[in-house]
């Protein structure tokens, strides 16, 4: 009995535990009614007399043993899942990464911002629209390759409805329902029919500019963009008109800014010529504002529209559209 006494000391001595479950083990295996010790101190009245002392006292101290570790473990055990609970309240947060503007949408708030200060506002029509709205009232003839399968997104094989192809349908829409003097800018997406590629894609963004009142004249539209130019590109900006055709204005020019990127002395930009163009303008055609339903003898208005991606290209040289529409974070990221 007195070896067993000492070897069980050893063996509690050395006992660990990791969770209360390992602790209520122990607990029964030693110390519980029908545990290890228990069983000892019941044999002890079978201990002869004269060695009953010195075995009495082992027992006592091996009891003391088992329960001073018990405590020892429920200690360290509480401290540990003390430890794992603790929240550090005082540690500083896990930075947050912050999502970057569309360089499109920062282009097109630019213009917005522009115009504004000008006297324009914002107006906005639907994406789906009927050929009336999109080119009819625009004054396109009924046979006019813009409503060509190949060019336009038809719905459902209707020729009737359709993807906007430009945001001259907003103008519709305006003129129809409000009376002049009209100054609206038109924002919005704009879809046509082509093969996906580094210079075309099948949608895009145009930014469209209406003025209609009394006495509107080219020289007011020239002005106007003038002073665009200037503030989107700086103040050294040169513009030139040169004639071109739209069906919805008469007459009709394209706007040219001097190459931004060499500075107008000649690159493959703007293909040594110092020029690049960035829009289609003119004075709204008659037919268009008696479509309308706008008095054409008592007002005139001007018309400008521009691709979004083709000013963000020439303010921050995107050489290939793709990336507007791939959500690459290595490409959005650099937009900060
Ligand atoms: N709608 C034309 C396009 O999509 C752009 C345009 C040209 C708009 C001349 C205008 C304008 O308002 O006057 O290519």
């Amino acid at each position: 009995m007195k070896e067993k006494i000492e070897e069980l000391i050893k063996t509690i001595q050395s006992l660990d535990a990791n969770s209360a479950e390992e602790l209520e083990n122990i607990r029964l295996k030693y110390l519980s009614k029908k545990g290890e010790i228990s069983m000892l101190f019941n044999q002890f009245r079978e201990v002869p007399n004269d060695q009953k002392r010195e075995i009495g006292q082992r027992l006592n101290v091996l009891r003391d043993i088992a329960q001073a570790r018990m405590t020892e473990l429920k200690d360290k055990i509480e401290l540990s899942q003390q430890e794992s609970n603790r929240l550090d309240l005082t540690r500083t947060a896990e930075p947050i990464a912050l999502g970057t503007r569309h360089p499109l949408s920062l282009v097109r708030e630019e213009i917005i911002d522009i115009f504004s200060r000008i006297g324009f506002t914002v107006a906005e029509g639907p994406e789906i629209e009927d050929d009336w709205h999109v080119f009819g009232a625009l004054n396109f003839p009924p046979e006019h390759p813009a409503r060509d399968m190949q060019d336009t997104f038809f719905i459902e094989k209707n020729p009737d409805i359709l993807l906007r192809t430009h945001t001259s349908s907003v103008q519709t829409h305006v003129m129809t329902t409000q009376k002049p003097p009209i100054r609206v800018l038109c924002p919005g997406r704009v879809y046509r029919n082509e093969a996906i590629s580094a210079r075309a894609h099948c949608f895009f963004h145009q930014v469209e500019g209406l003025y209609i009142d009394k006495n509107v004249s080219f020289a007011d539209l020239k002005q106007a963009l003038l002073y665009f130019a200037r503030e989107m590109f700086g103040e050294d900006t040169q513009i030139r008109l040169r004639p071109s055709y739209f069906p919805f204005t008469e007459p009709s020019a394209e706007m040219d800014i001097s190459c931004n990127i060499c500075g107008g002395k000649g690159c493959a930009f703007c293909k040594q010529t110092g020029w690049v163009e960035i829009l289609g303008c003119g004075m709204v055609d008659p037919n268009v504002l008696e479509a309308c339903g706008i008095d054409s003898k008592v007002y005139s208005g001007y018309a400008f529209g521009m691709g979004v991606e083709r000013i963000t290209n020439l303010k921050y040289q995107v050489k290939d559209l793709r990336l507007f529409s791939e959500n690459d974070i290595r490409f959005l990221d650099q937009f900060k």
